[in-house]
């Protein structure tokens, strides 16, 4: 056969086949495999309550062992996670707070958010996987001269809250659980280092007192003023967003969006009004940076290119 009258037949022989399988299912327009999607399940999460995402370390009892953590607070391993859920919140302009302490955060997302259409797993493997990824990123930008010596992982889980009290309960909880296992920590850690105490006789010392307990032998024993102990471990850290005005140390007054740590009490009404847009009609609020700049901040100038002084605008993902 002249090669012109086999390229002519392979052609016809191909167009056949595709046409086969394109008009299997009712002369539609799909392949015949094309009904397995049907099994996907739609897990849109419904409209207007509050989105949390918990993520919690995967066994960094262990983790945190290995790479040698400061006891009972490592600030640089705290910093780090910080960092983490800064890349996110920088990903996702609809999470407004966020709140980290021991090896978790929490994310909320207002709650007109559309991103993703609120597909629920979406939201939380990539929340996930993104602070997982950022975490291992700048894991030696804030650990130095320690090794990762194996990737770490986290659970996530999705919380919904209809109303703002609820939010807030949520919020409270996560931070009086700061308060109840810092204080425990920081008592026992004492115990076992500075009075050389074994874990057990640690635990037994400790069995059945109570907070005023705690302190009172920080203070006793390890000359310890609880309530001096930097608000970054007592209180933990939060995220949020906002329009930083920037002193006259970087020139005019230049204005930046970022995402400000805090280790304020939430418990506090006061707290919800000085912060009055997370509840509110969401905008970012306004800080002045009045002190130094936290390296935090500095890290998110560096990749923001200071010397430009046009305002930087506030999209939304959603
Ligand atoms: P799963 O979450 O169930 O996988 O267990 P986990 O081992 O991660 O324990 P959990 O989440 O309940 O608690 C976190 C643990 O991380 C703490 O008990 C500490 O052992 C450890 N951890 C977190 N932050 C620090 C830190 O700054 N310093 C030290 N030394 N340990 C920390
Ligand atoms: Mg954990």
């Amino acid at each position: 056969m002249p090669p012109l009258q086999i390229t002519k037949l392979c052609l016809k022989t191909s167009a056949n086949f595709l046409y086969r399988v394109l008009h299997t299912s009712g002369g539609m327009a799909c392949s015949r495999y094309e009904y397995v999607k049907t099994y996907e399940k739609d897990d849109s999460i419904l409209p207007n309550v509050w989105i949390v995402i918990r993520l919690d370390g995967k066994g960094f009892h262990k983790f945190s062992k290995i790479h040698n953590f400061e006891k009972p607070n490592d600030t640089n391993a705290l910093s780090l996670k910080n960092t983490a859920a800064v890349t996110v919140m920088e990903e996702f302009r609809d999470i407004i707070l966020a709140y980290g302490q021991s090896d978790e955060y929490s994310f909320v997302f207002r709650k007109e958010t559309n991103v993703f259409n609120r597909r629920a797993a979406k939201l939380l493997s990539y929340v996930t996987s993104l602070f997982t990824s950022s975490y291992v990123l700048n894991w030696s930008y804030w650990m130095e001269n320690k090794t990762l010596k194996y990737p770490p992982c986290f659970d996530g889980r999705i919380i919904l809250y209809p109303s703002d009290q609820n939010l807030r309960d949520y919020l409270s909880w996560r931070q009086a659980d700061v308060h109840i296992n810092n204080l425990y920590n920081t008592a026992f850690w004492n115990l076992v280092l500075k009075s050389g105490l074994s874990h057990q006789e640690a635990e037994a010392e400790l069995r059945g007192t109570f907070s005023a307990d705690k302190n009172e032998l920080l203070f006793t024993k390890f000359g310890i003023n609880y309530n001096n102990i930097p608000k970054i471990f007592r209180k933990g850290t939060t995220l949020l967003r906002k329009r930083v005005k920037l002193m006259e140390k970087y020139g005019d007054d230049i204005y930046r969006t970022l995402i400000v740590p805090l280790h304020d009490d939430m418990i506090c009404d006061k707290f919800w009004k000085e912060h009055s847009e997370l509840l509110g009609k969401y905008k970012p609020g306004e800080y002045t940076c009045t002190t130094d700049l936290s390296r935090l901040l500095i890290k998110q100038m560096e990749n923001l290119n200071i010397g430009d002084k046009n305002e930087q605008s506030f999209d939304s993902n959603s």
